[in-house]
């Protein structure tokens, strides 16, 4: 009985961890791939950016979840981007979602 909750248990651990990354390849990664910035900045350069701009992981996910929901030209931290590509469109995803993927973003051994 021990051995099979500890299963269920890693299973699960399993699951958490991938179904983030899951939800940024069906959500972002058409815009954002690691290395071509065809349609907007690469996941690696937003990776960077908002780690040098929050000293936290905890305002890092605070931020890009509030700014993902509603993204808005005057508080893009890639003003140069917005420039370039025009302002990112509103997806339409819940903040428990989005603050998911955020996490993974900060976590994600990007550029490595
Ligand atoms: C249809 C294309 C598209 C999709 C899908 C998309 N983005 Fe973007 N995103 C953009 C473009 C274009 C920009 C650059 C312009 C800007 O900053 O608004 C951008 C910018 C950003 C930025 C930088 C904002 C800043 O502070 O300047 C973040 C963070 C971001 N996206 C996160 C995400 C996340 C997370 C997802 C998935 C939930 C996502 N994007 C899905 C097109 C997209």
């Amino acid at each position: 009985m021990t051995k099979f909750l500890l299963l269920c248990l890693s299973a699960f651990y399993l699951y958490a961890a991938s179904s983030s990354e899951t939800l940024f390849n069906g959500n972002c990664v058409t815009c954002h791939t690691p290395s071509d910035a065809a349609a907007a900045p690469t996941s690696v350069e937003m990776q960077k950016t908002y780690k040098k701009a929050f000293a936290t992981k905890e305002k890092f996910v605070e931020f890009m979840a509030t700014w993902v929901g509603k993204p808005d030209a005057k508080t893009a931290l890639m003003p140069e981007a917005v420039t370039k590509y025009g302002v990112m469109p509103e997806l339409g995803l819940d903040q428990a979602t989005l603050k998911e993927i955020a996490s993974f973003l900060y976590d994600a051994p990007l550029g490595k």
